[in-house]
């Protein structure tokens, strides 16, 4: 019996994986070590507001995240800032087109971070979510189960990943970068180590950095993550509990037929 439910189980498991996780031509995506892993994983606040300074000081300046509202840096669970301060990064950083106005003025809370079309960077609201289908060399869904290797280790090894290498092509330079499926990415290394200098005297090795944006951006595509795990651990809680209850019931309506004077 219980053979055949292992068996059962892990066959289920075989076809989830190989269909829903087939992985692309991937380039090499490293395993690093992030705080929201796990069942029971939440975000580090700090880190995420660590990402957002370097996201604010570096990225956006080709990059947009326009799916994302100012307002949740305030998000208990997301970078947490309080309400002045969310105000005051708003206005400091972006200004939005205002029809009404029919001009531009400072962003407040309620405006979603900018587009960034410029130079053709695509948007980062997502894209932890829309790499996320990199789940190691064989495309079995596994490794992200036991490595947690997702969007957001491929975002990190992304700006780890070069080597220093470039050529042109069509008049667009390529910088080579092991992370990147084609291997030659149209991105210039945007981090080099030493970009931005943390208030709390963090470190900003290259590593550190990339890891810290890179966190920060899981949260942008997935803010809710810890209220998910919550939810789901209940739920597997109270389904544990009802299995006992129902096993408990079951032995009980049968006891008087199986236990039947001969
Ligand atoms: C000078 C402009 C510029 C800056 C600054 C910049 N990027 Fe990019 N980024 C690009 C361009 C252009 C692409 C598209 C590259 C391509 O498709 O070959 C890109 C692509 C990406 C991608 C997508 C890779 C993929 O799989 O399609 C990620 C992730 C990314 N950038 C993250 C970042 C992060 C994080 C930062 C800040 C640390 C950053 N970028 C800073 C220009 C920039």
């Amino acid at each position: 019996m219980f053979k055949k439910l292992a068996l059962s189980a892990v066959a289920a498991l075989g076809l989830f994986s190989g269909s829903a996780f087939a992985a692309g031509e991937g380039g090499h995506v490293e395993d690093f070590d992030f705080s929201f892993e796990g069942p029971f994983g939440a975000y580090d606040q700090a880190q995420l507001q660590r990402g957002l300074q370097i996201f604010t000081e570096v990225c956006s300046a080709c990059h947009g995240l326009k799916f994302v509202p100012l307002r949740t840096l305030g998000d208990e669970g997301g970078p947490g800032l309080p309400e002045d301060q969310v105000r005051a990064y708003a206005a400091q950083n972006f200004e939005v087109y205002d029809a009404e106005l029919e001009d531009t003025r400072p962003a407040i809370p309620t405006d979603h971070f900018p587009e960034n079309n410029g130079v053709g960077a695509p948007d980062l609201s997502l894209m932890a979510k829309a790499r996320a289908g990199f789940h190691g060399p064989y495309g079995t869904g596994l490794s992200q189960l036991f490595n947690g290797m997702g969007g957001a280790e491929y975002i990190a090894s992304i700006l780890t990943g070069y080597t220093g290498e470039t050529k042109v092509e069509a008049g667009t330079t390529f910088y080579e970068n092991h992370a990147f499926s084609t291997g030659w990415i149209a991105m210039a290394p945007p981090l080099a180590g030493e970009d931005v200098e943390f208030a709390d005297g963090h470190s900003n090795e290259l590593h550190h950095e990339a890891q810290d944006v890179a966190a920060f951006l899981m949260w942008t595509a997935e803010p809710k993550m810890m209220a998910r795990k919550h939810a789901g651990f209940v739920g597997v809680l109270f389904l544990t509990l009802l299995s006992v209850l129902l096993y408990l019931t079951n032995k009980r309506i049968w006891r008087p037929i199986k236990h039947k004077p001969e």
